[in-house]
């Protein structure tokens, strides 16, 4: 039996989505843990091609059970939205649970992620605008609304009503904006309920039959670790945790229950949003890598930030996360390019550094110090073994083991199912 926690290793859109559809077919529970709709998780497999925002990834597997754990904030348009167009292609949903635990995201959080945004001015996160923060902001301020409240429409009015006030009191008298009417977001918020019930459950108590049974569960993360509240640079950061850490708080299990913690790396660098990337690119090679790797926005369309591979990065989230094994993703990416950089320090005040610091001050001013191998400019979308790689991609993915610390068990070469080699089996 085998839990394991797929994790974001940089700064989101590794590839996890991928990862999590192709482990699903052996798994028989897949768990979002943490994030909200600001996740988009692209999945390329036989029903087609999707883009899924809150669903977890694992839901085209016959026999899973998708489950949004209690550490994900829920729009739930989003997630009813997201229901019809899976049925529309043939996927049902029947065996998809909410944990009673989520947080919900209401109207006012959507409006207050804007006008924070622009209050902040030219230091903006770029946050994807879905309301995450003020959710997150608020089920710590003990201020939110969960899923389960939904299902006692009573107390669900009482609640919203308390915490309306509050909320058209800061909208009015802080940023001059329009109140928002109780009675519309209330009947609103009942017809998502009527919808959403059935699915509205305790899922930790599922989990736990799970374990009971032997049953392997993935637990499917969103975001990256540089992106985490904690250790990513802060304040461009998240609002929840996306790390092995957060897994277990977000999905309701024990520390130990989780046998392997797979770190997602892409073999090169994305952002997307403000703050540092001390190996962006903003020349020619970034836009090549751009435009290869169609590297634009799966949530918000804006064009990823691209850059070389940050091995110190890399090893700062092996350690945070204690990853036991890796997925390489995007290797074809870099399929045309004949020289190839990866970062293996970073040079601070004159001094070369190993460690990726606290402070963004501090990593804006980190200058990448490069090593550089030979490219393999040759397709390998399909290959399937390891040692069919070209030598130059074999030579780059031990680099990359070196680096972060972390055996790759799976090394992916194209966006479908198929196009993956496997190393070593988790499940
Ligand atoms: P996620 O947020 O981590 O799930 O990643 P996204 O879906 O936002 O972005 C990853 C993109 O890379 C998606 O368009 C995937 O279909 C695509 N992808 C995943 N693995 C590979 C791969 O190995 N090669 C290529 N070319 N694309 C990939
Ligand atoms: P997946 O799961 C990449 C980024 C935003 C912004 C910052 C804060 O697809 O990897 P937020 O809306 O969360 O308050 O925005 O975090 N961000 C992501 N970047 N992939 C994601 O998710 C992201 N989710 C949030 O761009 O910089
Ligand atoms: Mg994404």
């Amino acid at each position: 039996m085998s839990v394991v926690a797929v994790i974001g290793a940089q700064w989101g859109d590794e590839g996890k989505g991928k990862i999590v559809d192709m482990l699903a077919e052996k798994a028989r529970y897949v768990v979002r843990f943490s994030g909200g709709d600001n996740a988009g998780h692209t999945v390329v497999n036989p029903y087609g091609e999707f883009k899924l925002h809150i669903i977890p990834s694992g839901v085209f597997s016959t026999g899973v059970t998708a489950i949004i754990g209690n550490g994900v904030v829920v729009n739930p348009a989003v997630l009813i939205g997201e229901m019809e167009q899976l049925h529309k292609s043939g996927v049902a949903t029947p065996r998809l649970f909410i944990s009673d635990r989520a947080h919900l995201i209401m109207p006012y959080h959507i409006l207050l992620d804007g006008l924070e945004e622009k209050a902040r001015g030219g230091r903006a996160i770029g946050t994807t605008g879905k309301g995450i923060g003020p959710a997150f902001a608020d089920k710590v301020a003990r201020l939110g609304i969960r899923a389960g409240d939904l299902l006692d429409k009573e107390a669900f009015r009482e609640r919203l009503s308390a915490v309306l006030g509050y909320k058209n009191t800061i909208l009015t008298k802080v940023y001059d904006a329009a109140p928002l009417s109780l009675e519309d977001i209330y009947n609103q918020y009942c017809q998502y309920a009527d919808r959403l019930a059935p699915h509205i459950n305790d899922t930790t108590m599922m989990l736990a039959q799970a374990l009971g049974r032997h049953e392997p569960i993935l637990l499917e993360g969103a975001q990256g670790t540089l992106l985490d509240p904690d250790f990513g640079t802060y304040p461009y950061t998240t609002s929840s945790s996306p790390l092995a850490g957060g897994a277990c708080l977000g999905a309701g299990l024990g520390p130990g229950q989780v046998t392997h913690i797979m770190g997602v790396f892409k073999a090169y660098c994305t952002r997307v949003g403000g703050g540092p990337m001390p190996t962006e690119l903003k020349d020619k090679t970034g836009d090549a890598i751009r435009e290869s790797g169609h590297e634009y926005g799966t949530t918000t369309g804006r064009a990823r930030r691209c850059g070389w591979f940050d091995g110190v990065a890399a090893r700062f989230s092996t350690r945070i996360n204690g990853f036991t094994t890796a997925a390489i993703t995007r290797l074809d990416v870099l399929d045309e390019l004949a020289e190839l950089r990866i970062c293996t320090g970073y040079k601070l005040d004159g001094q070369t550094i190993d460690y990726f610091p606290a402070n963004i001050a501090a990593l804006d001013k980190c200058q990448p110090v490069y090593e550089e191998l030979p490219g393999w400019e040759k397709p390998i979308n399909d290959v399937r073994k390891f040692k069919d790689l070209p030598p130059n991609a074999q030579r780059y993915v031990k680099r990359l083991e070196e680096l972060t610390g972390c055996p790759a068990s799976i090394i992916s070469v194209g966006m479908k199912r198929e196009q993956t080699i496997i190393r070593r089996k988790v499940f």
